[in-house]
């Protein structure tokens, strides 16, 4: 019996010393630090498991078998009591028990409280995907983390009970209504990997599937970060240049219509782009058919031409505040205006 024990145990410490970081039978590949004691403990219980179930089933088996009616055998009267064994088929199976939950006591201990320094990630679950929000306000529906820095997940649902899932880290974590849960993991190796809902949560439960992207380091993430927020760059220009109008400011005097604000609404200029009508001015320089030469200059630096009608608005130059492709999305919603009218 104790023979078989340590050959089992032997066994055991080679099975788990094959277990690199790649994919197995049992488990995607590892992509973050606790994963290798998860599967420690999993490979433990699954072995425990297997050789207890052969040592059972092969004992029945065998005792069946040797025990047998026979002709000519009689029965003999069997032990009735055995204190060493029932010491032995008490003591083992409790020790192998209180193993299983002190490692799972302190994996769950270490899962529950996640470091200071780690990098917090707002997640909302809604029927039927995923908000990432960072820091710095940008969300995207893909989490994008670095590798080798600890990240808390602060999570909540907008309607139902999700729970959210990235199986090469080993974290799973309920997403409830009305409050706040969070995990935190510290993924170690730069790929892809699946991240999605593990809690059934209506027709489209299984769509909420997305990715994980581990940057190979903070400043990769940090430049990912800069370049995904640069929301502008990724819209058409017209919807940019809409985009652009509400967020910096133009709306406190400038109309998207033919109406005066504080300054002529931007209908007017683009009334005369399309239909070759002219623009005069204040200080006596020449009218002149605008263009878009005239609307990059009158973003830029507005004072250059002082439009008729408007000498008492100092318009802030906006040189070196907008970027080119705001100033680009202006000009194309500007023009895009006059259809509209
Ligand atoms: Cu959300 Cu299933």
């Amino acid at each position: 019996m104790s023979l078989l024990l340590t050959h089992g145990l032997n066994l055991l410490a080679t099975l788990q010393e094959s277990t690199g970081a790649d994919k197995t039978f049992w488990f995607p590949e590892q992509a973050s630090t606790i994963a290798e004691s998860i599967e420690d403990v999993f490979y433990f219980i699954y072995w425990v498991s297997v050789i207890s179930f052969v040592l059972v089933i092969g004992a029945t088996v065998l005792f069946a078998w040797r025990y047998r009616s026979q002709e000519g055998k009689r029965a003999i009267k069997t032990s009735t009591h055995d204190n060493t064994l029932e010491v032995t088929w008490t003591l083992i199976p409790t020790a192998l028990v209180a193993v299983m939950f002190w490692v799972g006591f302190k994996g769950f201990l270490d899962l529950r409280s996640a470091p200071e320094n780690a990098y917090e990630v707002q997640v909302t679950g809604f029927q039927w995907a995923w908000a990432f929000t960072y820091p710095n306000g940008f969300e995207s529906n893909e989490l994008h983390v670095p590798a080798d820095r600890p990240v808390r997940l602060l999570m909540t649902s907008t309607d139902v009970l999700h729970s959210l899932f990235i199986p090469a880290f080993r974290v799973k974590q309920d997403v409830v209504p009305g409050r706040y849960t969070s995990l935190w993991f510290e993924a170690n190796r730069p790929g892809v990997f699946d991240l999605f809902c593990t809690e059934y949560c209506g027709t489209s439960h299984s769509g909420m599937i997305t990715k994980t992207v581990v940057h190979e380091d903070q400043a990769a993430f940090e430049a990912w970060l800069t370049e995904a927020s640069n929301v502008v760059d990724t819209l058409p220009p017209i919807e940019a240049g809409l985009y652009t109008y509400e967020k910096k400011g133009c709306t406190q005097c400038h109309l998207p219509t033919k109406e005066w604000k504080l300054a002529p609404g931007f209908g007017i200029v683009s009334e005369a782009i399309a239909t070759g009508g002219s623009v005069e001015f204040e200080d006596g320089t020449a009218p002149l058919v605008p263009d878009e030469n005239y609307l990059r200059e009158s973003i830029l630096n507005p004072n250059a031409k002082i439009r008729a009608g408007a000498a008492g608005q100092r318009m802030p130059a906006y040189q070196g505040r907008l970027k080119e492709s705001e100033i680009n999305g202006l000009i194309a919603w500007i023009k895009s205006l006059h259809a509209a009218q």
